[in-house]
């Protein structure tokens, strides 16, 4: 399942992509995954927090609900838990993500200037 993950994510991510140890070591850090043939989303909860580390979608398989989707199963999770907000980062330039984001009931909440290789990283907040 991991390696099956790690060919995900390379597609997801192309420029950085994530090998199945560094999989195993979220999981061990206590992040949940939750991944299917075509899309994955690892988020961790502690105490009344909630935090979104990546999502990805196969490239063929976009704009077909499916990362919505997936963003509903892990808040519902994380509510259920006790989170009461759910944060996350993402680039100022990654558009698609933005959108994505903003569709699911975030909105931006700071920024860390150049964050991502001289991109700033936009952090976004949505209640639970
Ligand atoms: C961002 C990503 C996860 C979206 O996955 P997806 O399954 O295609 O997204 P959805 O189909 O659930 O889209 C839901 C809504 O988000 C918005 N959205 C998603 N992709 C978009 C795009 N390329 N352009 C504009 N809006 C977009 C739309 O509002 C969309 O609803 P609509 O299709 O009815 O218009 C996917 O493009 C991806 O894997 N990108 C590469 C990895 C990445 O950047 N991850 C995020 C890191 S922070």
């Amino acid at each position: 399942m991991l390696q099956q993950l790690e060919k995900l994510h390379a597609q997801c991510f192309p420029h950085k992509p994530w090998c199945a140890n560094d999989f195993d070591d979220l999981k061990k850090s206590g992040c949940d995954i939750i991944a299917s043939q075509n899309g994955f989303i690892i988020y961790r909860v502690v105490a009344d927090e909630a935090e979104i580390i990546t999502i990805g979608v196969a490239p063929a398989a976009r704009r077909g609900g499916i990362a919505a989707a997936m963003i509903e199963i892990a808040a519902a999770d994380a509510k259920k838990r006790g989170a009461k907000k759910m944060f996350l980062e993402v680039a100022r330039d990654n558009a698609a993500a933005i959108a994505l984001y903003s569709r699911a009931g975030f909105s931006e909440i700071g920024v860390r200037p150049k964050y991502y290789d001289g991109i700033d990283a936009i952090l976004m907040q949505r209640q639970l």
